[in-house]
């Protein structure tokens, strides 16, 4: 077993490390140390002729030098890491995965004293050290929180006590074992977690906390087959009894007779106020469970667990459920937000390359909104991601993608949980992409592939109206050809798509509200000329599609 020590500097990791580690006499590994050893200065001077940015690519080195973890058998390896080890996701996924995770951690008052003795902190260089310690808590709490918590005010002997404890017990808890959690958040939209073969440890560990007497599951035959039933043995044999109830798979779920089997089914369980609703799948059914959950009784607790990739970094997060009427789509639902999202990648390896592949067109979507990491991510990685490469996953790729996209809509939606202002982003693509689906029956096209013709569309548009760089449309379009998405125009009746974006236009109050991409982010123009759109559609549909001669 190895053990890691996270936590903000001044926490005491290299101290408590070094007399632990010579304790058990096993090797000690302080990677600030092998940094300057590496480079042959000190940090401070390393900041000053890199900059942050050259200190963390030499972090991210030392850390893929560690090699590979001794996951078994007796305590083999102590390491201690920077304060900002964590930020990046992938030396996470190299430094968690089959290590133990201490997380030393004490008030930010205490650590800017202890630091005021210390050796010259870059970061902390000229500045408040408590107001920069409160702010770096804040913003890495998630990335510190999978691992066990140690109160680092007892100072190196307290510290020391503590790890001995956690190295003593072979407990449960999501940092060992097979599975890995990368990132744990308490947010105003539920608890998060995001991990990779975690998530019968996770969603214990969410029932915990709801204090949760019996769960009952809801899913689908595809899901609860290949993940769902095994997750439920997992809870059960944690002490808590499961009730399942099975939804049609796919769209067929969101119908408004299934739904009230599912509550004539909770009914018949008597199902309580404290009984959470735990949903298993992707999109769909989660749509359909979490209405499911927000009707009966009012409203119960919701756990969302979900196992497509659109329900990953999409559906799964922001508290929005809905059914479908012969009508339209996603007419009938509600806000209910989950007490918790267990995201678990280990989910996505049976998924099949279409659905991955879709998918992708909302992280590209989430990307064009300005993420330029993500970007760069989707370009290096994003078509073995898309073809469900084993390597992808490997290498962190999959985990990272997945956390980048999701906590950009955990941003999104804390800052206008009702879709009042700011959530109006999120629909980069939506405009076309919505009316394609529409004009196709929601059949034969999946959800990411139509709105990456969307992204598409908002690219022509966005050049038409002066908003959208030609170089940033290119990346995008180069993107989206890497990806393999929208890359042929569909063959679909032009009229039927003008006319579900007039719908929509009528749903927003009359004007249809576009998110175009800018220089740097998006911008919303509600003023797009009818002969700009037609141009757009040119792309998106095939010549002499019918309807093409209708006048707009
Ligand atoms: N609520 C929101 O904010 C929001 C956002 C985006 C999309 N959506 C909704 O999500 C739905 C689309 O999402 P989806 O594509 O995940 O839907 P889905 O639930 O229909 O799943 C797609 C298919 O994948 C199968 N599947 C599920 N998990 C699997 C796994 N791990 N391995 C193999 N197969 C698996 C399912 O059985 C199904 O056939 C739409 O209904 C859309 O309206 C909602």
């Amino acid at each position: 077993m190895e053990l890691v020590l996270v936590g903000l500097p001044g926490s005491g990791k290299s101290a408590a490390g070094r007399r632990f580690a010579a304790h058990h006499g096993v090797p000690f590994v302080d990677l600030d140390d092998e940094i300057e050893r590496h480079a042959g200065r000190p940090i401070p001077v390393i900041f000053d002729e890199e900059g942050e940015a050259g200190f963390r690519a030499r972090e991210t080195a030392a850390i893929a030098a560690l090699g590979p973890t001794r996951s078994e058998g007796p305590l083999a390896r102590v390491i201690a890491t920077g304060g900002g080890a964590v930020i990046a996701p992938r030396n996470r996924w190299r430094l968690y995965r089959g290590r133990r995770v201490a997380w030393l951690d004490a008030p930010p008052e205490v650590l800017a004293q202890r630091l005021r003795r210390g050796a010259g902190r870059p970061l902390l260089a000229g500045r408040d050290p408590i107001g920069v310690l409160r702010e770096l808590r804040a913003s890495r709490l998630r990335w510190y929180a999978p691992g066990m918590r140690v109160n680092a005010l007892a100072g190196t002997p307290g510290v020391v006590e503590a790890l001995e404890r956690i190295v003593g017990t072979a407990a449960n808890d999501a940092t060992g074992g097979p599975g890995v959690t990368l990132l744990r958040a308490e947010t105003p939209i539920g608890q998060i977690s995001l991990g990779h073969g975690d998530a019968a440890a996770a969603l214990l560990d969410a029932l915990g906390r709801l204090e949760a007497r019996r769960a009952i599951a809801v899913s689908e035959p595809r899901a609860w087959g290949l993940h769902g039933e095994r997750l439920a043995t997992a809870i059960r044999a944690g002490g808590i009894p499961v009730e399942t109830i099975l939804l049609p798979r796919g769209e067929a779920a969101k119908r408004l007779r299934v739904l009230e089997r599912a509550w004539r089914e909770l009914a018949r369980l008597r199902a309580e106020r404290g009984d959470p609703i735990v949903a298993i799948g992707g999109g769909a059914l989660g749509d359909a469970a979490g209405f499911a959950a927000a009707g009966w009784l009012r409203g119960v607790p919701l756990v969302h667990v979900p196992t497509t990739l659109v329900a990953q970094i999409d559906s799964a997060i922001g508290g929005k459920s809905a059914v479908d009427l012969p009508e339209g789509k996603n007419l009938v639902g509600a806000f209910h937000q989950p007490q918790a999202v267990v995201v678990d990648t280990g989910l996505l390896a049976t998924l099949p390359v279409r659905h991955r592949r879709a998918a992708l067109g909302e992280a590209a979507k989430y990307a064009a909104l300005g993420d330029e990491a993500l970007f760069a991510l989707l370009e290096a990685d994003g078509a073995a991601i898309a073809r469900g490469d084993g390597a992808a996953t490997e290498s962190g790729a999959l985990a990272e993608l997945v956390e980048r996209c999701a906590w950009a809509k955990v941003e999104v939606v804390t800052r206008d949980e009702r879709e009042q202002a700011g959530r109006v982003v999120l629909n980069l693509g939506h405009s076309v992409g919505h009316g394609l689906e529409a004009a196709a029956g929601f059949r034969g096209i999946l959800h990411g592939e139509a709105v990456a013709h969307g992204l598409r569309a908002a690219c022509a548009v966005g050049l038409a109206l002066g908003v959208t760089p030609g170089d940033r449309a290119e990346r995008i379009g180069r993107l989206l050809d890497r990806l393999g998405l929208a890359t042929r125009p569909l063959a679909l009746d032009r009229g039927a798509v003008r006319a579900a974006m007039a719908t929509d236009k009528k749903h927003q109050g009359g004007t249809l509200r576009w998110v175009l991409p800018a220089e740097t982010g998006v911008v919303v123009r509600s003023d797009v000329p009818g002969d700009v759109v037609e141009r757009a559609l040119d792309d998106a549909l095939t010549p002499g599609a019918p309807g093409a001669e209708v006048a707009p």
